[in-house]
């Protein structure tokens, strides 16, 4: 299943004034200690994976509306459980999520799947693509 996203960057500048537990509702501790890392791009890094973390979702929600003992869930639910970290050899964005996980810390159990991502940016926007696959 696909889900796509498209971010309008100057809309994250001011999420750079949330107080780190309003960011930690979306974002992982990870992403956070990163964002910092990448001044002064730290909107177009918000951006880039809040685009990643929405695209998850609808591909998610493709995936789940197929199977009917999983009620409907909103973003801000899975959103911190969705990172991506890059290739150590080739640098492409690989989408980190487990199921296992999610599931301990919200009694939602998800099928095993795997996701793939391709990102991209340019001026003003971030696009997010990715495409699930159960396992
Ligand atoms: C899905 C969602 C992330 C879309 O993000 P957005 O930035 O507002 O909108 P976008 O422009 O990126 O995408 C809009 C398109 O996404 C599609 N879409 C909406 N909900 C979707 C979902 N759950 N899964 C996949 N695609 C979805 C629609 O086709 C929509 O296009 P349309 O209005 O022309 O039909 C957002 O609407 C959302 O968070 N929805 C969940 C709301 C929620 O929490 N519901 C609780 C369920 S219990």
């Amino acid at each position: 299943m696909i889900g796509i996203d498209l971010v309008y960057i100057p809309r994250f500048t001011r999420w750079l004034s949330y107080s780190d537990n309003q960011l930690l509702t979306i974002f992982s501790c990870r992403e956070l200690e990163e964002c910092r890392r990448r001044t002064p791009k730290e909107a177009e890094f918000l951006a880039s994976r809040f685009a990643v973390k929405e695209a998850f979702y609808k591909a998610l929600s493709t995936t789940c509306a197929t199977i009917t003992h999983i009620q409907p869930f909103g973003l801000r639910t899975i959103a911190r459980f969705v990172e991506i970290t890059p290739d150590a050899r080739w640098g492409c964005p690989l989408l980190l999520f487990s199921a296992q996980e999610f599931y301990t810390a919200t009694g939602i159990r998800l099928p095993t799947l795997t996701a793939q991502i391709s990102l991209s940016h340019d001026h003003d926007y971030a696009i997010a693509q990715v495409v699930i696959t159960l396992v």
